[in-house]
């Protein structure tokens, strides 16, 4: 990993009374996504991927394993399992296409772990470190069909846009840098 600014450590609460880190995704996390995606229901690799998917694919697994952690960044929320090792339970992730200032984020919680806050702090930890890295602006496309997600949107400060041309999607933007 090369962050040019360390990320902080940070520990948050679960409800059940442990805990759990956030942290930026490492090159041997492999096995730890396949896990996190295998406990998505099929609901929720639907929202996520906004198609059915049974598998992730190779290419989508080393995108995300091979980042600049500038321009491209993922967060997993992680916790220690009874035998000691770690097991991922959500996902926040940006990439910025070229020559661009523009991020575009994506974001899954296991469904063993949600309604503890987990996405929000995702989000809050991908936009500030967006914003340390100077990109302008955020930009998600959600399933209209998900209130969730554009609730949790929506209350960071989001705003939500019907897209044009297909009106299964919300494009959500939030602005990173105060312009004035
Ligand atoms: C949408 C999704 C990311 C939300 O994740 P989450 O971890 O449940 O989100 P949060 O817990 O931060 O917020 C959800 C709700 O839990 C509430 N909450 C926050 N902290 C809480 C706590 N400690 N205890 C109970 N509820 C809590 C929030 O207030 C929010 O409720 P609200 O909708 O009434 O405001 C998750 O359901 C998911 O992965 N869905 C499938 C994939 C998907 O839709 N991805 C988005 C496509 S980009």
């Amino acid at each position: 990993m090369n962050l040019s600014t360390p990320f902080p450590k940070k520990i948050y609460t679960l409800g059940n009374g442990g805990d759990y880190l956030i942290r930026p995704i490492q090159i041997n996390d492999r096995e730890r996504i396949i896990g996190l995606f295998n406990n998505l229901s099929p609901e929720s690799r639907y929202l996520r991927f906004a198609h059915a998917i049974s598998k992730l694919p190779d290419d989508f697994l080393d995108d995300i394993l091979h980042l600049d952690y500038v321009n491209e960044m993922a967060l997993v929320a992680v916790i220690q399992t009874h035998n000691g090792s770690e097991e991922i339970i959500g996902i926040s992730r940006y990439v910025t296409p070229p020559n661009q200032q523009i991020c575009e984020f994506s974001l899954s919680v296991s469904d063993t772990h949600t309604e503890h806050g987990i996405g929000t702090h995702l989000m809050l930890d991908l936009i500030a470190h967006a914003k340390e890295h100077d990109l302008q602006e955020m930009v998600g496309y959600v399933l209209s069909g998900n209130p969730k997600m554009l609730h949790l949107v929506a209350d960071l400060g989001f705003q939500i846009s019907s897209a044009d041309d297909d009106p299964d999607f919300k494009i959500v933007t939030l602005l990173l840098q105060d312009k004035s």
